[in-house]
């Protein structure tokens, strides 16, 4: 089963993967959940990471394929192995992730090149998620997490109407059913109520 969690900076992601893997633990014992994250998660990806998120780059496909090739090395190494196995994973971000930063969030790509990049993960036998729980959130609150954080990198220092076009960017993935099974998950409020809904659909999925 391969599970991933999506949503804006500052959504709360981190936080509920990782209750989202004790819950899950508890009930199928812990070697069978496997809790991953992108881009990184790999022998040697923090240096990729470190690129694709604080790299300086002119062209706007350069992040893109960075990503990419973070995912085929973590596909490769870390999800396809532990889906082989048969256990569950648990993934922070995946393709949704790069369709709504690097695609949707960019006004200038054009729709029929947008179409075709979506096609890519496909082409290239990325397997589609069992379930994406997109943890919805408006762009004020998100903002507000994030400065109470103190955390600035590169996404973000990109401002509010950025982060709006990645949340649109997410609801039209969603819309269209595009790379899986999408359950919207209103992620404002405390964790814990968060989580409740969380959990709510993940006891929907097994
Ligand atoms: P993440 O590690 O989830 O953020 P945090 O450090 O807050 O836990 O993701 C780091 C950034 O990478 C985030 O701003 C989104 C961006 N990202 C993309 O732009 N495209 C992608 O394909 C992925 C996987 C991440």
């Amino acid at each position: 089963m391969f599970i991933v969690l999506e949503g804006i900076d500052g959504s709360g992601k981190t936080t509920q993967c990782g209750k989202l893997a004790d819950f899950l633990s508890e009930r199928f014992g812990r070697s069978s959940v496997m809790r991953t994250f992108e881009p990184g998660d790999w022998e040697g990806g923090g240096a990729l990471r470190d690129l694709s998120l604080n790299g300086g780059f002119e062209d706007r496909w350069s992040r893109f394929f960075l990503f990419m090739a973070d995912r085929c090395e973590h596909l490769t190494r870390v999800i396809l192995p532990a889906l082989r196995e048969g256990r569950v994973v648990i993934c922070d971000r995946y393709t949704a992730s790069t369709m709504a930063y690097q695609v949707f969030s960019d006004p200038g790509i054009p729709k029929k090149t947008a179409e075709f990049v979506s096609r890519l993960p496909g082409y290239l036998g990325m397997p589609v998620p069992d379930a994406v729980l997109l943890l919805d959130i408006d762009v004020d609150t998100a903002e507000a997490r994030l400065a109470a954080r103190g955390k600035r990198d590169f996404f973000e220092t990109m401002g509010r109407d950025y982060f709006e076009r990645v949340r649109s960017g997410y609801l039209r993935q969603m819309e269209s059913a595009a790379g899986g099974r999408w359950m919207r998950i209103d992620a404002s409020g405390a964790p814990e109520d968060v989580f409740k809904r969380i959990a709510g659909a993940a006891l929907e999925l097994f």
